[in-house]
């Protein structure tokens, strides 16, 4: 896939370092349980999902936070080295993003983040206001403050950029931002957990885990993929996989979007961690040309 007919990308987000856990099963309330393994993994749903398209082949540029701290430091050097453009990558003080997770034997995870620096994007700035209404596409998550995903939204909208997305995690949107949002991407959770707002999304892609995915068009009619095969070590940021080589392929028609980003998501799963687990161009090309 070649990068010039490639969209160009504008991801605002959180980026994270996920400190990782690896267990036999997840505890239950009040337990305790012995881990096997523990691993320092950048992430963030933000820096994934930017990260994954630009190793499905976009020009991404990353807008967020992170703090003056080791980790902020290393988190924009992997996007960086994943060749994702941070020139607007704000650092303020105080720490950077976390999420603690639990991957137990099944591949299956617990996710809790504490937002830091991500929590201090409240406001877009004149060149990121710039860089939005420049791209081809907006691809936003919810691990930011709301009011600022809304504003570039409404200015992504405003000036033509097309608007996607991924409202994970989970909470209650005001209906402007609906109003702006020209393809959203959810799992199956969320398809329910926002069921009423969806019906006037225009594009609407919902992943099935290891079945698949579904688009549904502005014609209303339905397009499928199906699962994967694959041998599942770890699910952290397979949505994110999905979601971003969805975003990377947007112009190359639905079917060929839906067969790469499932594809994506499903290799990402093989792997530990978020974004160290996420495939580039070549390893996607191999596994459908292998179909
Ligand atoms: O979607 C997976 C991501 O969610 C992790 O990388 C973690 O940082 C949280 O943001």
């Amino acid at each position: 896939m070649d990068r010039t007919d490639s969209p160009t990308v504008v991801v605002l987000g959180s980026v994270n370092m996920d400190l990782v856990t690896t267990v036999p099963r997840r505890p239950a309330p009040g337990e305790t349980v012995l881990g096997s393994d523990f691993a320092t993994v950048p992430g963030g749903k933000g820096a994934n999902q930017a990260i994954a398209a630009a190793r499905s082949g976009a020009r991404v540029r990353f807008l967020g936070a992170i703090g003056d701290d080791a980790f902020g430091s290393e988190l924009a050097a992997t996007l960086s080295r994943a060749d994702v453009d941070i020139s607007l990558l704000r650092r303020v003080d105080g720490a950077s993003g976390i999420a603690s997770i639990v991957v137990d034997e099944t591949g299956e995870n617990s996710i809790i983040v504490v937002a830091g620096a991500n929590g201090r994007v409240t406001d877009l700035t004149a060149a990121e206001l710039a860089a939005i209404a420049q791209a081809d596409i907006l691809l936003c998550q919810l691990e930011i403050p709301i009011h600022t995903v809304l504003a570039a939204a409404q200015h992504a909208r405003a000036s033509g950029t097309v608007v996607a997305l991924n409202p994970s995690p989970f909470q209650p949107l005001p209906e402007e931002l609906w109003a702006a949002v020209d393809v959203a991407i959810v799992n199956s959770l969320e398809s329910e957990q926002y069921s009423g707002k969806l019906t006037h999304v225009a594009h609407l892609v919902r992943t099935l885990g290891g079945d698949g995915a579904v688009y549904r068009g502005t014609d209303g009619n339905e397009r499928s993929v199906g699962g994967r095969t694959v041998e599942v070590l770890d699910t952290t940021g397979a949505g994110d996989a999905f979601t971003g080589a969805l975003v990377a392929t947007w112009n190359r028609g639905i079917s060929t979007a839906l067969n790469w980003a499932n594809t994506a998501g499903a290799l990402t799963t093989t792997r530990l961690g978020a974004s160290s687990a996420i495939p580039g161009r070549d390893r996607i090309a191999a596994a459908l040309t292998a179909d």
